[in-house]
Parts: C-alpha cells; structure tokens; sequence
C-alpha cells in the first residue's frame, strides 16, 4: 500500500503522520484520480515534503538561541606539516584531537550540520526511507540523531579514524553501526541504502567527486550532502575575484600557489582542509542522473552562492511516474 493504488491511496487519506508529511490538511478522493495523478506524482510528492520540512526547519531554528563559538583547539604545529601527505596528517590531527571533536564541533561551532540533518529527518520521514549511510561519521553526530528519530531503521556510519570511532562507542553507538571505512571506495554493493549522506567531510577531500560518486553507487533513492561554500567567503573583492577565478577554473591553481604550492591548508580548528564550495558540485551531481534540491544551512543574503557560507543538496535518484 505505497499509495499509488486507488486503495492505498484511500489509506493515505487516512493517515495523520502521512498528512503531516506532506505539510496538507486534506488529499483530495481518489475517485478524482486526474487532479490527484497531477498533483501527487513522485516528484510534486517529493516537492510539498521538502518545502514544508524547510518551513518547519526555519520556524524551530529561529526560536532556538545562538550558540556560543568555543574556542578552537590548538594541538598541531603547522611547521610538521610538509613532511607528510595530506590524508596521513588529517587522519593523524583528527586521532590527536578527538577527544576534543565533540566540544568543539557538536556543541557549539556547527550548527549548519544540525540544521542540514533536521532538513533530512523530516524529508525522510516524508519519502519513507528505512536504512541510511553516514559517510565520514566522525564520532557519531548523525547517526545518533537518525538512531533517535528511525529506531527502526537500518543506520551504518563510516569513519576512517580509529579514535573517532572509539569517541563515538563510548557515546553508545555500537560498533557494528560505526566502523572503518573510506567514502573513496565504499565497501558495499550498489543501492545498499535508502539514502547516503555526508555532513563536512567534502572539504577535506582531495577528490570529492569520487567520494559522490560512490556515494551515488551505493544510495538506492537519494544522497545529501552539507558542506562550505566558499564562494561566500571574505570581502566583496575577495569574492569577485574567487568568483572570477572559479569560472576560469583557475581557483585551484590560485589556491596551490597560495597555499605554498600544496593544494591544501591547515588551521587549528578544521585541520587539513581544501577550498571548497558544495555548489561548484551541481552539475556533476546532475551528470550522475540525480535530480537536485539546494538549501542553505547559514543565513544568506539575496544571492547564496554570494553570501552563504553554507548550504546542503538532497540529490534524488528515483523520480519514475507513480501512476
Ligand atoms: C569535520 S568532520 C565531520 C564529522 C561528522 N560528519 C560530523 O558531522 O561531526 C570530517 C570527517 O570526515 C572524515 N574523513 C576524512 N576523509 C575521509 C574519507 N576518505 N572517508 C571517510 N571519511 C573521511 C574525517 O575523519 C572526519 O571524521
């Protein structure tokens, strides 16, 4: 009874949380079957969920007040750096800080990532989905939400850094439920999960389209991705000229030779880190076949790509006509 027979449909009419889903008060009788075909194909469907989880996301966050920044940890000299390459350093700042990751980036510094994963609960819960991947879990931060939220959902996360991993043990996440992997090259078959998900990781990629790629093998109906966009960043001429140079798809050449010719950089609070913007994914994203919905995650100005420095990309995959 998925709703696309006359008497699923019926059920549906019946069904508060359903209802609830899709922000409606009311669906119309099934008997009208040509407004109702109009109306609530997959994709209109999948439309209304996502618009009335944005409304709900914003009207609960604004009530919610700012949380103060912590200040960031300071473990790793910059001057040990260039003797190692760049996945060693991460993993070795995030296995010297993890004791720290919590305090410094659950509660206080990221609440775009809490954000973006009350824009998942709530599209989830509408479109049904039973089993998710968190890529780069770090010590648990989402799959501990979607544990609470879906108890009875299938709910695996992949984090490459042992001390992380264990953080999130302790927590009570069960080790079979966060355990070592690398988004690069994913250990599980195609379309293993409803839905892949990766909160902050991209930026500290050096390759992230193969990370979405992967991603995108093993999701079965949609991935989503919160991360930076740096195209927001700094003063309006910093901005015009990032914004220049990316267009030229001079930005990464830019930032190598800025960086001391490496493509990365460092700081205390982030460890290694590329310049990234989740934008900058869009039409690869669709060159996968995914059909994309934007959000952002920060406030924004009139323009995001402008002026937010966050923002997150539900990515669907299955968008066949119900009827
Ligand atoms: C900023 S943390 C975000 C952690 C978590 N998603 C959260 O919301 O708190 C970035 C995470 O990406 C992980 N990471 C980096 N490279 C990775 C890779 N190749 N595969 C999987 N995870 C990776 C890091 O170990 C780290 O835990």
């Amino acid at each position: 009874m998925d709703g696309q027979r006359l008497e699923g449909i019926q059920l549906r009419r019946n069904d508060e949380a359903f209802l609830d889903g899709l922000g409606a008060q009311r669906i119309p009788d099934p008997t009208t079957s040509g407004d109702f075909t109009r109306r609530f194909d997959q994709e209109a469907m999948m439309d209304e969920a996502i618009n009335s989880t944005r409304q709900r996301v914003w009207k609960k966050r604004a009530k919610e007040a700012p949380r103060a920044c912590l200040e960031k940890v300071n473990l790793l000299s910059t001057r040990i750096l260039s003797f190692m390459n760049d996945t060693t350093l991460q993993r070795a700042y995030y296995a010297r800080t993890a004791s720290l990751y919590d305090e410094a980036h659950l509660s206080a510094a990221e609440p775009e990532h809490d954000f973006a994963l009350d824009l998942l609960s709530g599209i989830a819960r509408a479109a049904g989905y039973r089993s998710f991947l968190d890529v780069g879990s770090g010590t648990g931060r989402g799959i501990a939400r979607l544990q609470r939220e879906f108890p009875q959902a299938e709910i695996v996360g992949i984090e490459p850094v042992a001390e992380l991993r264990e953080v999130g043990h302790r927590k009570g996440i069960a080790p079979s439920c966060l355990v070592d992997g690398d988004v690069t090259s994913l250990n599980f078959p195609d379309e293993s999960f409803d839905c892949v998900f990766a909160l902050g990781v991209m930026h500290h990629l050096p390759n992230p389209r193969r990370a979405i790629s992967e991603m995108s093998r093993v999701s079965r109906k949609a991935i989503f991705i919160s991360d930076g966009n740096n195209l927001s960043c700094g003063s309006i001429y910093q901005r015009v000229i990032c914004h220049s140079l990316t267009a030229l798809r001079l930005w990464r050449s830019f930032q190598f030779v800025k960086n001391g010719f490496k493509p990365w950089k460092f700081n205390e609070g982030d460890g290694i880190h590329y310049s990234y913007s989740l934008l900058n994914e869009m039409t690869f994203l669709r060159s996968l076949g995914l059909t994309l919905f934007l959000f952002t995650t920060r406030p924004t100005g009139r323009n995001p790509s402008w002026t937010c420095s966050h923002v997150a990309i539900f990515a669907t995959k299955v968008l066949k006509p119900s009827l």
